[in-house]
């Protein structure tokens, strides 16, 4: 059984195949829309969420299968009081699969020691998020053709950003990536990611604002800051000009540099920014569902054992 906690559980072949399903899928959806039938998949919700929740409750419908879950964990026996151990035990004896968002860091390895089904992570506090990942590499391959031989800055909230974590876990498979971490004081890479960085020698900087590597840069991942990160709301006014993108900004950009998103925005990409070609955050949001296709079809294939679960009528 393979449990999907951070991108690197697959290998590189096994990513490798993943990516070939993925664009067999956008060229061919209509050869998958069988492909899970009889399959249900377990969505267990206990943050907000809109892209991954969708694309992943699309993603099981358009293979053909079914989805329960909940969106609202006060609507749920967690709200009196049930573990999450016993609500995976219950979970994985009704489903085939599990997609769980939880704001603990550390909760999706939790899930999957006592689920008898595959638990993909969908996000588990400021830790991973695996499938945007996913969704970050099917853009960056398709619009660059490769993530070798890159510059890019990664903006906004990387403390807390459990997406940027999560792409710089994965990005240490690529060759000659140079990055530009650019964050305010209070919001700058945790010291154990910054350690992964020295450890993996990927090399990065740490600079103030996007304007003073703006022009060097192949992609810009955007991420969003909060306003209650800082300590003042004076402090956010005077700094968020540092990290917010605007169409005058995207002058001074190469030709060819992609802006990504893992959305949702508030303010630190300007609307006038959507037009320009080289914005392609709602296309990474659309290649997310049909990563998380290729990701559920590929693991319900895998066989696994229900351990320490009895068959239904053996009791
Ligand atoms: N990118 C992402 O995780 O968006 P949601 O929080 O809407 O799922």
């Amino acid at each position: 059984m393979r449990h999907i906690i951070d991108l690197c559980d697959l290998t590189e072949k096994e990513f490798s195949d993943l990516y070939k399903l993925v664009s067999n899928i956008i060229d061919r959806p209509e050869g998958y829309v069988d492909a899970c039938r009889g399959k249900v998949l377990g969505s267990l919700f206990y943050e907000p969420s809109t892209r991954t929740n969708l694309s992943f409750s699309t993603a099981m419908m358009r293979l053909g299968g079914s989805v329960v879950g909940f969106s609202d964990p006060n609507a749920t026996s967690a709200s009196k009081g049930e573990t999450l151990k016993d609500t995976i035990n219950m979970v994985s004896s009704y489903a085939d699969m599990i997609v769980m968002r939880n704001p603990r860091e550390g909760a999706a390895k939790v899930a999957s020691m006592y689920s008898s089904v595959p638990v993909i992570n969908a996000g588990d506090g400021g830790h991973l998020h695996p499938t945007q990942t996913l969704a970050d590499m099917i853009t960056i391959l398709r619009m660059r053709g490769s993530a070798d031989d890159m510059k890019i800055g990664l903006c906004g909230d990387l403390k807390y950003g459990r997406t940027v974590h999560s792409l710089l876990h994965f990005l240490q498979r690529y060759h000659n990536v140079q990055f530009y971490l650019i964050a305010p004081d209070a919001l700058k890479l945790p010291d154990y990611m910054v350690k992964f960085l020295k450890d993996n020698n990927m090399p990065f900087c740490e600079v103030d604002s996007i304007d003073e590597v703006l022009p060097e840069l192949d992609v810009l991942y955007m991420t969003r800051i909060q306003r209650e990160r800082f300590v003042t709301a004076e402090e956010y006014t005077n700094l968020e000009g540092n990290y917010q993108l605007t169409a005058e900004k995207m002058k001074r950009a190469k030709k060819d540099m992609l802006v990504l998103h893992p959305l949702p925005r508030v303010d630190e990409i300007a609307q006038d920014v959507d037009d320009d070609p080289r914005a392609v955050y709602f296309r990474q949001a659309r290649f997310g569902m049909f990563g998380r296709m290729a990701l559920l079809l590929t693991l319900s294939k895998l066989p696994f054992e229900r351990a320490g679960h009895h068959e239904i009528g053996a009791d």
